[in-house]
């Protein structure tokens, strides 16, 4: 497949602030490519060098095949919508979102056209003759996004476009997004420090740690086979449960042991076990895989019940079905889903693979 978006090697350094260190997207020609890390890793920045508003220090930036390190951001004709949202102050919504076309010098008639059909798809036409001033923060990003919308650029790069909407309207808009992206057949990269955001949306994922990929892949392959302890702990809620342990033949930890489900070491392995919530389960009986603890914590939260176990000197979070009962203090096993477990290079920190 083509791709919309290669940026090879890139670094990019404020002063003694190293933002970027030989960063590497290839985000394909139509996909939702989601850019995923936590604040400060640089997700910005890497928007803001591809749109062409910050050059980088080393490596290059190519759209659809073609070099455009050097081009103006005009000539890359991408759509940015700003965390920020930069909307004009004394502008109207509606001449917000017409503001790129007006620099086309299309028709008002083609102009308004556009403008409805976009507050539509956004639900902001009851604030189509608003101010920004006279707008939430929520409806001045929705707004911003019309800007965006309105054109019909090579691709659209959107910097945590929903972060102010509240969570009704941002799950609405989730889904909102993924329609328009359908709908319009054009590239976006979108940036976000949501992990709910990426999985829900994105084709690919692309997980970002102070400048650097970590990983890149479909939401599932992330969330199944996360490719070191960071990654893996940075994706899902409740975090992935680590253990300390050593790894041979069984998993060796302190006030637990597991058999060794094929993880490929050699030695006894200093190693982390990590374990998501939703593959422990307190209600198997008798289950040779399991680990023994003493329940800390119960959180009731409505759709599940998260139950907190002490296990030897480690704390483990368990999702349980909503009607689970458990006592602060009791004694109880939680069974582990074996084949759904990860192993980590205590050293390394990369994922150990199975035989
Ligand atoms: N103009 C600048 N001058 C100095 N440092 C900067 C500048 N822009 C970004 N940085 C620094 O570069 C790093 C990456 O910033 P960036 O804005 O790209 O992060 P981000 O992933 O977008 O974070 P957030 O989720 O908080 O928006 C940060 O340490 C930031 O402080
Ligand atoms: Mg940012």
């Amino acid at each position: 497949m083509t791709s919309a978006i290669v940026a090879s090697g890139i670094s990019k350094s404020f002063g003694e602030v190293e933002a970027l260190k030989d960063l590497e997207l290839d985000v394909p020609e139509g996909a939702f490519f989601v850019l995923l890390g936590p604040s400060g890793a640089g997700k910005t920045t890497t928007l803001r060098v591809i749109a062409g508003l910050e050059k980088p220090d080393m490596g290059s930036v190519h759209l659809t095949g073609i070099e455009a390190t050097k081009a103006t951001p005009a000539e890359r004709d991408l759509a940015m919508v700003f965390q920020s949202y930069a909307l004009y102050p004394k502008q109207t919504a509606a001449q917000n979102i017409a503001s790129p076309l007006r620099a086309r010098r299309m028709s008002k008639a083609d102009i308004d056209a556009a403008v409805k059909r976009v507050s539509e798809l956004l639900h902001i036409e009851p604030l189509l003759e608003r101010k920004p001033s006279q707008m939430s923060g929520g409806e001045m990003q929705r707004v911003a996004l019309g800007r965006a919308l309105v054109r019909d650029p090579r691709a659209f790069l959107m910097d945590e476009p929903l972060t102010n909407l509240d969570l009704k309207l941002r799950v609405e808009m989730r889904t909102e997004l993924t329609r328009i992206h359908r709908s319009l057949g054009r590239t976006f990269l979108y940036v976000t420090n949501d992990q709910v955001e990426a999985m829900s949306m994105a084709d690919q994922v692309a997980v970002l740690r102070a400048g650097t990929v970590q990983q890149v892949g479909t939401p599932t392959e992330i969330y199944d086979h996360p490719a070191n302890r960071w990654v893996a702990t940075f994706v899902g809620s409740p975090r992935m449960n680590l253990l300390q342990c050593t790894a041979n033949g069984r998993l060796e930890g302190k006030g637990w042991s597991l058999p060794n489900p094929g993880f490929g070491v050699q030695g006894d392995r200093p190693a982390l076990l990590g374990v998501r919530s939703e593959d422990l389960s307190l209600d198997v009986r008798d289950e040779a895989a399991g680990l023994d603890g003493r329940v800390y914590a119960v959180e009731p939260l409505g759709d599940r019940t998260l139950v907190d176990i002490e296990v030897g000197d480690h704390r483990v979070v368990v999702k349980a079905p909503p009607t689970s009962r458990y006592a602060v203090g009791e004694q109880v096993r939680a069974s582990v889903a074996l084949d759904r477990v990860h192993l980590f290079d205590a050293g390394t920190e990369s994922a150990i693979a199975r035989r």
